[in-house]
């Protein structure tokens, strides 16, 4: 395999508020459930490879891809075994090549997925530190303590694991004297599956400068970082105290998120980067308890964007939804980052389920809600998204209009959460269920083997197939909003919106030479003609009103004017 450095040309290649990751649309391969490519009814390299021109048509500027890496898929290869080789279920180094490669001859940029926070039991560090017992240097390369208690019964504090249950496991020593009988504990902030990292140990430190560096040759074009709020913990790692417990997904500040000494990681990472030609990526997925402390793992010489989930947990509320866009972008003018967008990703409920139910019902919906309702909303949502100054994400399947499936038999469920007690996050299955491509046949064109997680009746219909062509259909709706945002550099450009009176409920928002308005009211609203309509996500009807030509802006829709 050959080092390739290899960057669409077209882009530019210098200069941070030049960087092509400022306002591109980034789309989210989850790649168990994207295509399978060899009928195993797992999604792998060669079956995304192959749809690369459907992204390209799409209209995206690059691709974002979950973990594919050896993993004995404890969290759906969020549990890494070695993060220099591609699991067998997904592919071989060659097939990541390809993929690569391909993505770049279509002028696609890929973006793959680096977790530093923890790896596999079934790494080989792992092992070495259980099999040779305490004392063990290989144990400092993690969080080994004794218990707690007379015998060392006790979880050395009280943290608890963001899958439910302690974050501590006791291990079985190799001389025999483990379990109750005394063995160490180790640190898990996810599954037990999942050991962190001693981030304070160099050999650490030294050994992901050296997985960056295997995927910058291999032609990548960054790193979407998980989890990368939690690599240092507080010194002591003390107890919390309180009922209170681990919120992956929640804002609460914790011992073992967003400690501050987990920027000077991203300092001698983004050096890394700079080394290498193409304008490389560092995404941060952080959460952190304000959009402020987000910005901070995005000043200039760390990571260059971070994921934004106070946009993504905002109800369909214009109100709220103002004040969380004024707010990132306030947050992110000091530090000279893009501001980023997302709804939905691998880890949440569908934004078309999402708003089909009511508000503040959290990230993990368990009801189907008003499907019609939500799909509306979603759609609307959408195009409101990729009307805001920055970055947008986009999870595969919200361009087909997918809902979540929330009726998934407890038998299929692979979430290690599901069956922890007390997880938060137990209905992240829902989410991943594979795409369907075509209207009927196996898996719905998903593979010739049938499909790892049963996908629903309704699944035909919302099918590629289905939806291509159609005037008005949700793929249709992306597609030429995607050809909007290309024809119109300025949308996604820029650091601010200007706000334009409009009433209760509609949020009205200018940009150079556009106008977008949206309706997140129940009801139909009527305004006066902003522009030269370029696209709606529902049917607007123009009339006369009584100060010249109006407009109907239907209940739950966006429109864009050119003006
Ligand atoms: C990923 C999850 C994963 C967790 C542990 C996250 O934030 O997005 O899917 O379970 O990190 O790696």
């Amino acid at each position: 395999m050959t080092q390739h450095l290899a960057a669409p040309a077209h882009h530019p290649t210098s200069g941070t508020h030049t960087g092509w990751w400022r306002d591109a649309v980034i789309y989210q391969v989850y790649p168990r459930s994207f295509a399978d490519g060899n009928g195993d009814g797992m999604g792998d390299l060669a079956g995304i490879r192959d749809r690369l021109p459907y992204l390209k048509e799409l209209g995206i500027d690059a691709v974002w891809l979950s973990p594919f890496y050896a993993s004995p898929q404890a969290d759906a290869g969020y549990d890494v075994a070695d993060y220099r080789a591609i699991d067998p279920v997904f592919g071989n180094l060659h097939d990541a090549d390809a993929l690569i490669r391909a993505a770049h001859e279509l002028g696609l940029r890929v973006i793959v997925d680096l977790v530093p926070n923890h790896c596999s039991d079934q790494h080989d560090w792992f092992r070495q530190a259980l099999r040779e017992g305490p004392g063990s240097r290989l144990r400092e390369r993690f969080h080994f303590r004794p218990g707690k208690g007379v015998n060392g019964e006790l979880p050395p504090n009280d943290w608890e694991s963001i899958f439910g249950g302690p974050a501590w496991t006791r291990v079985e020593e190799p001389d025999g004297n483990g379990g109750e009988a005394g063995g160490e504990w180790y640190l898990h902030l996810f599954a037990p599956e999942q050991p962190d990292f001693n981030w304070e140990h160099p050999a650490v430190q030294d050994e992901f400068r050296s997985i960056l560096r295997f995927w910058l040759d291999l032609g990548a074009d960054g790193f979407r970082v998980d989890v990368a709020h939690g690599l240092v913990k507080a010194p002591g790692l003390p107890d919390i105290g309180g009922s209170e417990q681990l919120k992956l997904l929640g804002n609460d500040v914790m011992p073992f998120f967003d400690q501050d000494g987990v920027h000077e990681i991203y300092r001698s990472w983004r050096r890394i980067l700079d080394e290498y030609e193409g304008q490389r990526v560092l995404v941060a997925e952080a959460w952190t308890p304000t959009v402020e402390r987000t910005a901070l793992y995005v000043r200039p010489d760390e990571m260059h964007q971070a994921f934004n989930f106070q946009y993504l947990t905002t109800n369909w509320d214009a109100q709220e939804l103002r004040g969380v866009i004024d707010g990132s972008l306030a947050a992110m003018r000091p530090v000279g980052a893009p501001t980023t967008w997302v709804l939905s990703n691998h880890d949440v409920t569908r934004h078309a389920t999402r708003f089909a139910n009511p508000p503040g019902l959290g990230t993990q919906l368990r009801d189907q809600g008003d499907r019609e309702l939500g799909l509306r909303r979603a759609r609307a949502a959408t195009l409101l998204m990729l009307a805001l100054p920055g970055s947008a994400y986009v999870y595969q399947g919200e361009e087909l209009g997918l809902p979540d499936v929330t009726d998934l038999p407890d038998e299929v469920r692979q979430d290690p959460s599901f069956f922890r007690a007390e997880g938060q996050d137990g209905f992240r299955d829902g989410c991943r269920v594979p795409i369907p491509w075509t209207r009927s046949g196996s898996s719905y064109g998903f593979g010739s083997g049938g499909s790892w997680l049963p996908q629903p009746d309704s699944w035909g219909e919302l099918s590629v197939e289905a939806q291509t062509g159609v005037p008005g259909s949700t793929l249709e709706l992306y597609r030429a909003a995607l050809a909007v945002r290309r024809e119109h550099p300025g949308l996604g450009a820029g650091d601010a919106v200007t706000w334009l009176d409009a009433p209760e409920g509609v949020l009205a928002l200018a940009r150079d030479g556009f106008v977008c308005t949206t309706n997140t009211t129940g009801a139909d609203v009527e305004l006066p003609v902003p522009g030269a309509l370029l696209l709606a996500s529902g049917p607007v009807a123009f009339g006369e009103g009584a100060g010249g030509g109006t407009v109907v802006l239907p209940a739950d829709s966006t429109a864009w004017w050119a003006v």
